[in-house]
């Protein structure tokens, strides 16, 4: 028997120029390198110029992602774009993305999931593939996060970067086993009572402001390092998969602490971890791309690998992807 299954074909990433160290940060806010550091494991973010917008940074890593999948935009036939900071409120910044690429058939919408919005596009995208209502799908995680920190709350506002990054789904057949190639299952969470625990104060459609990032940085913690423990573990069970079949970790890049815990929990070694924290630090929707770009580019991951990625963010919302590459 034979089944449908989305695989990845290409990757691309993109940074904003400006980066931006903790010593620099620390200019401007009561903060301190060390201090980051130590809790976080960020070392420095890249941020967005004035006139760059959330679609700028996704097309480019659109491009990229189209070219190493040797795919013409004409070719896609469905873009989901996750962000929590769109260039409008509306139109999607999916459809932007589109129409910059030429690309004028199939559709194009956003998906939020905060910090969980990579994951949460690519199950939609996945979806779409293995039923049948699409054959070659643009999966993009991009931000501008920069625009919605209180950037005199230092609590919050060390913690995030801009950027994105954009995969290729292509529909391909499979035998329905975990030895198939392309995403092997998605599970997806949300509670919304956990809804004031890390949200944005306002938003144009419902105060005519714009809001910026609050958060109970504690409680934050303490539900990722629970509720991704037991996503990974979901995700394994569902493909008779265990902790040592899996090959990389390619965890939301939010706080090197909750990925250590993670790895942990999984006995994976830190070769077999993917970190970009340092460099990015949390980019929301856009660090698992990032970081699956930047493995796909330095030649880490191996045709057949499995990769676990997994995420959690506001809502609260998390979730898990197996990917076998
Ligand atoms: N520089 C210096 N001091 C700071 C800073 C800073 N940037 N931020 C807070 N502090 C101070 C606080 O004011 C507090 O001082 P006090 O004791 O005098 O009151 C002290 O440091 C401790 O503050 P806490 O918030 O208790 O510090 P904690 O050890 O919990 O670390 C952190 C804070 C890093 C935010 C941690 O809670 C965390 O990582 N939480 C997860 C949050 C996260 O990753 N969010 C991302 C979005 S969600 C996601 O992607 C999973």
């Amino acid at each position: 028997m034979t089944v449908r299954r989305a695989r990845i074909s290409g990757c691309g990433a993109y940074l904003p120029a400006r980066q931006v160290t903790n010593d620099e940060l620390a200019l401007s806010v009561d903060t301190s390198d060390e201090w980051i550091v130590q809790r976080t494991g960020i070392k420095s973010r890249h941020l967005a110029a004035e006139d760059e917008l959330t679609s700028d940074m996704a097309l480019a890593s659109a491009r990229l992602a189209l070219e190493q999948a040797g795919l013409d935009p004409a070719d896609l036939d469905l873009i989901v774009l996750a962000t929590t900071t769109p260039d409008n409120t509306f139109p999607a910044t999916a459809v932007r993305v589109q129409a910059e690429l030429g690309m004028n058939n199939g559709m194009a919408f956003d998906v939020q999931a905060v910090c969980s919005g990579f994951v949460y596009a690519l199950a939609v995208a996945n979806n779409f593939i293995i039923t049948g209502q699409a054959q070659n799908a643009l999966v993009i995680g991009a931000e501008a996060f920069s625009r919605i920190l209180d950037w005199e709350d230092r609590s919050t506002c060390v913690l995030f970067g801009d950027g994105a990054g954009s995969v290729v789904l292509r529909a391909d057949e499979g035998r329905g086993t975990s030895d198939d190639r392309g995403v092997l299952s998605t599970h997806l969470h949300s509670d919304g009572r956990y809804q004031d625990a890390l949200y944005v104060d306002g938003g144009v459609g419902a105060t005519g402001t714009i809001g910026h990032v609050r958060m109970q940085g504690r409680e934050v913690f303490r539900f990722a390092v629970n509720k991704l423990a037991e996503v990974v573990d979901e995700a394994l069970d569902a493909n008779g998969l265990t902790a040592k079949d899996v090959r990389w970790l390619v965890p939301h890049q939010a706080n090197r602490r909750i990925i250590d815990a993670m790895a942990k929990k999984l006995d994976l070694p830190p070769e077999r971890v993917v970190y970009t924290v340092e460099r990015h630090a949390n980019t929301s929707a856009a660090s698992i791309p990032l970081a699956l770009a930047e493995v796909a580019a330095d030649g880490r991951v191996e045709e057949g690998d499995l990769l676990l990625l997994e995420a959690m963010g506001g809502g609260f919302t998390w979730g898990s992807a197996l990917v076998r590459w």
